[in-house]
């Protein structure tokens, strides 16, 4: 049984579990973050470390749910292994209960890409 991610990192995805992961184990969806159960040495390193303290033991009761989407996302989201920018909106999400339903099964952006690309295309259509 390895360490999973669990609820309240959707639409926070502070990423600081990343910066510390011994294996880079952790994989990125576009709202999330996901351990792959198969990498974790479940050294513990990564559960204080998360503001939102959503990394919990895979030990404890009731996370069978979580267990099982950490795994089929970890098989399918891009590894992340340094911390990007967290949700401009993050601190407002934490701990708002039944964030299930906003969870995003895309894959991350790196948003420095999309932002770049959303900043210039007006500025280039708008030149003579
Ligand atoms: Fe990485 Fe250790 Fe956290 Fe597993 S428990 S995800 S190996 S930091
Ligand atoms: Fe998510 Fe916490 Fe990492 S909010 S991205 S598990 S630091």
């Amino acid at each position: 049984m390895t360490y999973v991610v669990t609820e309240n990192c959707i639409k926070c995805k502070y990423m600081d579990c990343v910066e510390v992961c011994p294996v880079d184990c952790f994989y990125a969806g576009e709202n999330m973050l996901v351990i792959h159960p198969d990498e974790c040495i479940d050294c513990g390193v990564c559960e204080p470390e998360c503001p939102a303290e959503a990394i919990k033991p895979g030990t404890e009761p009731g996370l069978e749910e979580w267990a099982k989407l950490n795994r089929e996302y970890s098989a399918k989201w891009p590894n992340i292994t340094s911390r990007g920018l967290a949700p401009a909106d993050a601190k407002k999400w934490d701990g708002v209960p039944g964030k299930l339903a906003s969870f995003s099964p895309d894959p991350h952006q790196d948003p420095s890409q999309t932002d770049s690309a959303s900043a210039t295309t007006p500025v280039e259509e708008s030149l003579p």
